[in-house]
């Protein structure tokens, strides 16, 4: 191993992907060119318009596809199937509805590997962790269909972190919730996450988003993807200083660095929607002071 591998968590090289229209037989390439490295504790936003590839690169990442050409590597080590080492979270909850909160979050850890090795005791006391963890103290009997949007997601996030995996694989994860909910989970998140700790006790974060405001707020850096085949457009480093709280929206960098990135991915965002082209406009630059 040299020492540039030993440094990256996860390595993505020339990656592409493509498919193969079960109908049509036409072959579409959902993303190539995909170069990334990411480093332990390091927290990544992925941000792009639909259909980009961003799902794919995070499905790749996951092992539950594999692509067509180029490699990838956590750890160093080519990553060929799922595996415990990676927990993955979707939009969609994806949550047992016959099972309680409890058993939900337990899942991983009573049937799967995670548990293995553990006591019923360890095995509860880690539940109980990571009830408190995600404050669901008290709700530990209710079932999915009892909880709100923002509740369930907590549930799906702590079942991920019950499970101990090294690589935290988020797609999407607030997408289905309101506004508000999403923002007071950003900044849970970001304390679950472990903000506080040094960088190299934190996972290693992949995060999907459509909002660049939520990209910045969490990120240490923004890959901004483009389309038309998927590929990495620009990585933006985020210099805000953690521990971040709601009130770093109001930092005249936050503004910039949003501008910056929707400044990369406005035309194609207007593209999608009609086919129209992006109004002329002055592009972002730094925020002027107005006497
Ligand atoms: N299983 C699949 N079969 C065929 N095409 C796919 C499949 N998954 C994704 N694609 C295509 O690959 C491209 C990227 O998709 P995706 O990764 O889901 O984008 P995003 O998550 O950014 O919206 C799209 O054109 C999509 O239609
Ligand atoms: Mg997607």
């Amino acid at each position: 191993m040299n020492q540039e591998t030993a440094m990256s968590k996860l390595r993505l090289r020339n990656v592409a992907k493509h498919f193969i229209a079960p109908r049509t037989g036409q072959l579409t390439t959902a993303v190539t060119d995909v170069n990334l490295d990411i480093e332990t504790g390091e927290f990544v936003c992925i941000v792009g318009p639909s259909g980009c590839g961003k799902s794919t690169v995070l499905n790749l990442i996951a092992g539950l596809d594999t692509p067509t050409s180029g490699t990838i590597e956590a750890n160093g080590a080519p990553i060929v199937a799922p595996g415990a080492d990676r927990g993955v979270m979707f939009q969609d909850y994806a949550l047992m509805p016959w099972m309680s909160v409890h058993d939900n979050i337990g899942f991983g850890l009573n049937y799967g590997t995670p548990g293995e090795g553990l006591t019923r005791e360890q095995r509860e006391k880690r539940i109980r962790h990571f009830v408190d963890l995600v404050r669901l103290n008290g709700s530990e009997k209710k079932y999915p269909h009892q909880l709100s949007g923002g509740m369930r997601q907590r549930v799906a996030l702590a079942r991920l972190l019950a499970n101990g995996p090294d690589i935290l694989l988020m797609d999407e994860p607030l997408g289905a919730l309101d506004s508000q909910t999403r923002l007071i989970l950003q900044v849970e998140l970001l304390r679950i996450w472990g903000e506080t700790a040094p960088r190299e006790q934190r996972k290693t974060a992949i995060f999907i988003t459509h909002d660049i405001e939520e990209a910045v707020f969490l990120g240490d850096r923004v890959v901004v993807m483009s389309t038309h085949p998927g590929r990495v457009k620009a990585i933006i480093p985020v210099d805000l200083p953690r521990p971040r709280s709601e009130h770093i929206r109001a930092d005249p960098r936050f503004g910039q660095l949003s501008d910056e990135i929707w400044d990369l991915i406005r035309d194609e965002a207007y593209r999608a929607i009609d086919g129209t082209e992006a109004p002329a406009g002055p592009k972002a630059t730094a925020v002027e002071k107005v006497e």
